[in-house]
């Protein structure tokens, strides 16, 4: 078991002296930025579930204005307490649950070239601000990053217990869908980053499942293409109930894997 202090991340040497240093961004930064809004901006108000649309408004997004964190985490002290933190591009298990379980979320700060508009081997800052953020502002969402990371830390050393609980985070955080007054939304940061998986998502092509612990934490993952599953909850309020069942269905796995060795 996970047994520092739970705040031990703030002084961790990997975090030292990391800000998002807004006048190194360059034209073309800014450019890429207004392209990739523009172009998913118009496809959200009829895709994107309600806590994002109101999100967005709160943090005042917009094409012009590469996000700029220190306005950002002024919003976000007032909503729900929390502040943005920047990392240097992935980070470890440990740092990340780390960050989430005290009401800081990592994100980088470079943002992708012209010539990856689409495709990104690991997620940039319009990922992680556009997609993300505006669902900072949403305790329900923030509730669950602070208390599946809770989790996450408690079996740290453990592969096989964080394998299993990063797969309820990809099906929900990266890849959640909602259903909000009888029609399919989106609320997973990973498809509201992309135009083409907010349309694939949505579509008929993949199957739309209802949301099901068991089932998910059972579920293996794609990184490199689009899910052939997307999981449906019906409110983030669901969401954020379904916690303690994750963390028995976890223990029991465990417990199972146990006996198997
Ligand atoms: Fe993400």
């Amino acid at each position: 078991m996970f047994s520092k202090p739970k705040d031990w991340v703030f002084s961790d040497p990997r975090l030292l002296d990391l800000k998002q240093d807004y006048s190194a961004y360059t034209p073309e930064d800014f450019k890429v930025w207004k392209i990739l809004f523009e172009r998913q901006m118009p496809n959200l108000p009829k895709a994107a579930c309600e806590a994002y649309l109101e999100g967005v408004e709160m943090v005042k997004f917009n094409a012009d204005e590469i996000a700029n964190f220190e306005k950002l985490n002024k919003i976000l002290a007032d909503t729900t307490g929390w502040q943005v933190q920047v990392v240097p591009g992935l980070i470890d298990d440990d740092l990340f649950f780390g960050l989430l379980n005290n009401k800081r979320f990592p994100s980088s700060t470079w943002l992708r070239k012209m010539e990856q508009l689409d495709y990104l081997e690991e997620p940039d800052m319009f990922h992680d601000a556009f997609a993300h953020m505006p669902l900072l502002t949403n305790p329900h969402y923030t509730g669950f990053l602070e208390k599946i990371s809770g989790i996450a830390l408690k079996y740290i050393k453990d592969p096989y217990a964080i394998n299993i609980l990063s797969r309820i985070y990809w099906f929900t955080i990266e890849f959640g869908l909602i259903r909000e007054n009888g029609e399919l939304k989106i609320y997973g940061a990973g498809i509201l980053s992309s135009a083409g998986e907010t349309k694939f998502s949505l579509s008929d092509e993949p199957l739309h499942l209802p949301y099901d612990v068991r089932t998910i934490m059972n579920q293996a993952y794609w990184k490199d293409k689009y899910q052939d599953r997307y999981y449906i909850v019906d409110s983030l309020e669901q969401l954020y109930g379904s916690l303690p069942e994750i963390e028995e269905v976890l223990e029991e796995m465990l417990a199972e894997k146990e006996i198997r060795s």
